[in-house]
C-alpha cells in the first residue's frame, strides 16, 4: 500500500515540476543574425571597417542558442539588485507581434506577459565566458576549456575569425569576418553588449592559451557584488598598469558592458595597438572611467603569469606558495598536457580545501553542541548527517538486518537466510574493506580481516544506511583482535528527473485473452468490471478486447459459435453501458513455440496491425478483478518510450483452505488480507506499455539476436532497452485463484521457471494455514502409523 502512495505522489510531483523545464526547452532558436546584423553596419559600415564579403559579421554556428530577442532590457544602475516588473509598453518596441495585437485592436491595454517569469522580473543568470580562439584550436584547448568550464559558468561562447565546420557540435562558436586580429575584441564586446547584456550578470573575457579555474570563479563571483561598475583583472606594475592584462582573464559587470557599447566607435577608431589588452584597457578606460582593479568585496583577483612555465619543474616550488593554490588564470599555456595536470593540480587543491572546511565545520558544530539544552557531546553522529529517526510507536521500529560475510539473515519476512548477491554483496564488501583501511590508518598497523564475527546493517530513511560491524583482525605476527566498527554510508542528494507530462485522458486498450476453458472465467471479469470500469470509461477513453487464444485450425473455424456467451452477456451490459467498447477477436498460437510467458508477444504481434502505434495497451487475464482507479494508474504510470508498467496483483490463495478459518459470505470477491492472498512478485503479467515501445523492443531484440520467444517480455525489456520498469503491488488487481502449471516451461527458461515454481509454492496458502493443516492431520497418521506396526 505504500509503496504505491509513494509511487503515485511521486509521479505527479515529477511531472509538475518537469513542466517548466520542459517549456524552456522548447525555446525558439536563435534569431541573432538577423536584427544583428543590420545594426552592426550602421556602425562600423562608415570609414573604419568594411567588409569585403556579404556575410553577417557573425554567424553563430551552434544552433543551441537561446533567444534574446523577446527579452526586455533593465537598467538597474547602480541600485541594489531588485526585480521589478515592466510595463507592457517595453515589450511592444521589441516584439513585433505583440504589438499589432495589443495596440491595433483597443486602447484599454491588454497586459501581453511575457513568456517566462525571468523575462518579467529581469532574472538573469550569472555568467558568461567568452574566449577568443583560432580555428584550428577548437577541438583541442577551445575543447578543454568547454569541457572543464561547462560545469560552473551558465554559458560558453567562442568566437573565430572564420567559419569552420570541424568542431564539437555542442559547443557554441561565432565567427567574426575580419582578418585584423586587434579589432576582435570590439566584434565579441560589441556582441556581447547586444545580444547577451540581458542575460548574465558577468562577462569574462580570455584567450584560449589561459587556464581558468571554474571552481575558483564561481566561488569569486558569488561574493562579488553585481551592484558595482567592474573591471576586474590583473594590472602589471608599468605604464599600463589602469589596464587589465588580457591574458589573465578580464572580468566585465553588465553595467560597464553597457557603457562600452556607447563609446565603441569610438574604441574601434582608436585602437591603435597591436595589443589587445591596450585596446580594451584604453576603451574602458573611456567609456566606463575606470582602471583596472583587482580587489573587490574583499575577494582579490589573483593570476599567474610566467611565459618560462613548465608544470614539471615548477610545481613543487610553487605549490609552497599559497598565492599560487589561491589564483584563478595561469597564462600563456602552450600545450594540452600542461592544461590537464594544471587541471589535475588545482582539483586537489579544491578537495583539499574542502576536506579541511568539513573538518572546521564538524569541529565548529561540536563546540557549538555545548550551548545547546542537550550538552557538550550529544550530537548524533555521525556530524552534518540528520538525527536517526525516532519511531514514533512500536510499528515503525527500523529493521536491523544480520549478516555475515556470505549471506544476510531474515532479510524478508518470508526468508530465514539467503546468501547475500549482486549489490548487497559488494555494499557489504565495500563497507569491511573502508573499516579495515581507516584501522590500518588509526593503529599503523598492518592488519588483515580474519573473519567477520557479526554484522548488522539498517537502512534508515531519513538519513542513510548504518552497519555495526565486529570485525576479528590478525596483524603480521597472528595476533588477534577483535573490534568493533560503526559506519554510515549516508543518503546522498535528492535528484528530481523530469518526465514526459501524461494525462488521464489517454485511451486505454484493454486485451483480455480467454482460452477455451476460461469462458465462464471471463463472464465474471464482464461483471465485475460492470461494477467497476465500465460506469467509469467511455468510449473514447476505453475499448476491451476479448481475444480467444485457440490453438487448432479446427478450433478456429469454431469460434463464431464459442463467443455466443459472452456476446450475450455484453450485450445485456450495453442495455445500461451504452459507451461500452468491445471488440472480439481470435487468435491461433503455435501450440509448439508457445508457453504461458511468451503469450504476451504473440498477442501484441497479432493487434501490432490492428492498433495504432501510440495506442497505450494492457494485457492481463481473465482471473483478475479490476478495481476503478486502476485504469487512470495505468494512464499516468506508462509513459511512451520512457515507462513500461508491470503492477504486482495481489493473487487470492485456494478458497478452500481460506475458507477453513474464514467464513466466506461471498466468494466473488477478493478480500486483501494476508490470510486471503498474496501479492505475487513473481509473476509478470499484467503488462501495460505503448505499442510504439513494443515494436522498438522487437527491433532491438531483432538486432541483438535475442529471439522474443525466448524470455518473458519483462526479461526482453530489461535487457534489451533503456525504458525504465514501474513495479509496485496494486491493490486494485486481485485475481482469482486458479491453479498455475509449470511444466511446460520447465527446460526452456530456468529463470522463468523458478519463478513459476515459487509461484505454485506460495500461491498455495500462507504458511500458517498450510501448517494447521498439517497439525490437524498429524493425529490421524500416527494413529495409521500405530496401526501399521
Ligand atoms: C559616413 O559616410 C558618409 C559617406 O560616405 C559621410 O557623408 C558621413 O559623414 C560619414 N559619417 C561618419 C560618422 O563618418
Ligand atoms: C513588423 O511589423 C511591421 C509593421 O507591422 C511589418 O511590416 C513587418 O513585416 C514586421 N516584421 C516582422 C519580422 O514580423
Ligand atoms: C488610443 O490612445 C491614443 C493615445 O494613447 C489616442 O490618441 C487614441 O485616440 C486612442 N484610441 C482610442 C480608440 O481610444
Ligand atoms: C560545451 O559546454 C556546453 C555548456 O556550456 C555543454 O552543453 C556542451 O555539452 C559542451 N560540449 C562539449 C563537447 O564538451
Ligand atoms: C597547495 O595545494 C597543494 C595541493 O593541495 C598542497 O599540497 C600545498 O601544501 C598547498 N600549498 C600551501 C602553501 O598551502
Ligand atoms: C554465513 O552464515 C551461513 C549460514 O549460517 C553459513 O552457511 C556461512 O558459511 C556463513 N559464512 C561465513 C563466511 O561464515
Ligand atoms: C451492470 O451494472 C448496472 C449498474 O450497476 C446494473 O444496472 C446492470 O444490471 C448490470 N448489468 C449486468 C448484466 O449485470
Ligand atoms: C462459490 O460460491 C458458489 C455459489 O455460492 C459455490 O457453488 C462455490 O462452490 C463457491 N466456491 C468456492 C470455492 O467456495
Ligand atoms: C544469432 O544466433 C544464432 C543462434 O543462436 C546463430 O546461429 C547466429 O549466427 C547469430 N547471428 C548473429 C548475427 O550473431
Amino acid at each position: 500500500m505504500l509503496s504505491i502512495l509513494v509511487g503515485l505522489s511521486l509521479g505527479f510531483a515529477l511531472s509538475l515540476a518537469c513542466l517548466p523545464i520542459m517549456s524552456v526547452c522548447e525555446n525558439p532558436l536563435s534569431l541573432f543574425s538577423e536584427p544583428f546584423s543590420s545594426s552592426f553596419n550602421s556602425h562600423f559600415g562608415n570609414g573604419t571597417l568594411s567588409f569585403s564579403d556579404r556575410f553577417d559579421p557573425f554567424r553563430i554556428l551552434s544552433r543551441e542558442s537561446r533567444s534574446v530577442v523577446d527579452v526586455t532590457l533593465v537598467d538597474y544602475g547602480s541600485k541594489d539588485y531588485e526585480p521589478q516588473i515592466h510595463s507592457p509598453t517595453l515589450e511592444l518596441n521589441s516584439n513585433n507581434k505583440s504589438f499589432s495585437t495589443s495596440t491595433q485592436s483597443s486602447n484599454t491595454s491588454k497586459v501581453t506577459r511575457p513568456r517566462y517569469i525571468a523575462d518579467e522580473l529581469g532574472i538573469r543568470e550569472k555568467v558568461l565566458v567568452a574566449v577568443l580562439t583560432e580555428p584550428h584550436r577548437l577541438n583541442t584547448f577551445a575543447f578543454f576549456i568547454n569541457q572543464t568550464l561547462q560545469d560552473y559558468v551558465n554559458r560558453l561562447l567562442f568566437f573565430i575569425d572564420e567559419d569552420v565546420q570541424d568542431f564539437p557540435r555542442s559547443m557554441q562558436v561565432i565567427a567574426v569576418h575580419d582578418k585584423r586580429a586587434y579589432l576582435k575584441p570590439f566584434y565579441v564586446l560589441k556582441y556581447l553588449a547586444e545580444k547577451m547584456i540581458k542575460l548574465y550578470d558577468w562577462f569574462v573575457l580570455l584567450p584560449d592559451n589561459t587556464y581558468i579555474r571554474g571552481f575558483k570563479l564561481n566561488e569569486f563571483l558569488n561574493h562579488i557584488s553585481i551592484s558595482q561598475d567592474l573591471y576586474m583583472g590583473q594590472a602589471f606594475d608599468d605604464v599600463h598598469a589602469v589596464y587589465c592584462y588580457f591574458g589573465s582573464g578580464i572580468i566585465l559587470s553588465g553595467t560597464v558592458l553597457r557603457k562600452i557599447l556607447d563609446e565603441i566607435d569610438w574604441c574601434t577608431n582608436n585602437a591603435y595597438s597591436q595589443d589587445l589588452t591596450d585596446n580594451i584597457g584604453r576603451c574602458v578606460l573611456k567609456a566606463a572611467k575606470l582602471p583596472c582593479t583587482n580587489t573587490a568585496s574583499n575577494y582579490k583577483y589573483t593570476a599567474y603569469v610566467n611565459y618560462r612555465f613548465e608544470f614539471d619543474a615548477d610545481i613543487d616550488r610553487l605549490s609552497k606558495n599559497e598565492d599560487f593554490n589561491q589564483t584563478l588564470t595561469v597564462h600563456p599555456i602552450n600545450d594540452l598536457e600542461t592544461m590537464l595536470k594544471l587541471q589535475k593540480y588545482f582539483n586537489q587543491v579544491e578537495l583539499d580545501e574542502m576536506t579541511t572546511s568539513i573538518a572546521e565545520y564538524e569541529e565548529n558544530i561540536e563546540e557549538l553542541s555545548c550551548y545547546a539544552p542537550e550538552g557538550c557531546g550529544n550530537i548524533p553522529w555521525p556530524v552534518g548527517v540528520p538525527p536517526p529517526f525516532k519511531p514514533p510507536t512500536r510499528f515503525d521500529v527500523l529493521r536491523w538486518d544480520f549478516f555475515n560475510e556470505t549471506h544476510i539473515y531474515l532479510k524478508t519476512d518470508n526468508d530465514v537466510i539467503s546468501p547475500m548477491n549482486g549489490d548487497d554483496y559488494e555494499d557489504v564488501h565495500e563497507v569491511i574493506d573502508h573499516a579495515l583501511e581507516q584501522l590500518q590508518k588509526k593503529y599503523s598497523v598492518s592488519l588483515n580481516l580474519k573473519k567477520l564475527l557479526n554484522g548488522y546493517r539498517q537502512f534508515d530513511p531519513t538519513r542513510g544506511t548504518h552497519y555495526i560491524m565486529d570485525l576479528l583482525l590478525v596483524d603480521q605476527d597472528q595476533i588477534e583482535y577483535t573490534k568493533r566498527v560503526e559506519l554510515m554510508r549516508p543518503l546522498g542528494l535528492v535528484e528530481t528527473v523530469p518526465m514526459p507530462f501524461v494525462t488521464e485522458t489517454t485511451k486505454i486498450y484493454l486485451i483480455l485473452p480467454i482460452y477455451r476453458d476460461e469462458q465462464s472465467v471471463a463472464l465474471r471479469f464482464l461483471r465485475h468490471a460492470n461494477k467497476s470500469l465500465f460506469d467509469k470509461e467511455t468510449r473514447d477513453k476505453f475499448e476491451l478486447h476479448l481475444a480467444h487464444i485457440v490453438t487448432t485450425k479446427h478450433e478456429l473455424s469454431q469460434t463464431q459459435k464459442w463467443f455466443d456467451t459472452l456476446r450475450r452477456e455484453v450485450e445485456l451490459l450495453r442495455r445500461t453501458r451504452t459507451q461500452l467498447a468491445v471488440i472480439y477477436h481470435t487468435i491461433l498460437l503455435p501450440l509448439s513455440t508457445t508457453t504461458s510467458y511468451t503469450q504476451a508477444a504473440y498477442i501484441l504481434d497479432f493487434f501490432e496491425t490492428k492498433l495504432q502505434t501510440n495506442s497505450l495497451i494492457f494485457i492481463t487475464n481473465p482471473y483478475v478483478d479490476i478495481e476503478a482507479d486502476f485504469l487512470n494508474r495505468c494512464r499516468l504510470n506508462v509513459i511512451e518510450n520512457v515507462q513500461a508498467f508491470f503492477p504486482i496483483a495481489f493473487y487470492q490463495y485456494q478458497p478452500h483452505i481460506i475458507a477453513r478459518t474464514y467464513h466466506m459470505t461471498d466468494n466473488s470477491t477478493i478480500d486483501l488480507h494476508k490470510s486471503h492472498g498474496w501479492f505475487n512478485f513473481y509473476a509478470f503479467d499484467h503488462i501495460g506499455m505503448y505499442m510504439s515501445d513494443y515494436l522498438n523492443l522487437k527491433k532491438l531484440s531483432l538486432s541483438n539476436n535475442i529471439s522474443l520467444s525466448s524470455m518473458t517480455l519483462y526479461d526482453l525489456l530489461v535487457q534489451v532497452t533503456d525504458i525504465s520498469i514501474l513495479r509496485a503491488p496494486d491493490q486494485a488487481l486481485r485475481v482469482h485463484y486458479h491453479p498455475i502449471k509449470c511444466d511446460s516451461i520447465k527446460r526452456s527458461y530456468t529463470l522463468e521457471y523458478s519463478r513459476c515454481l515459487m509461484q505454485r509454492e506460495k500461491g498455495l496458502a500462507s504458511r500458517s494455514q498450510l501448517a494447521m493443516i498439517i497439525i490437524e492431520n498429524e493425529p490421524t497418521k500416527k494413529i495409521i502409523a500405530k496401526k501399521n506396526t
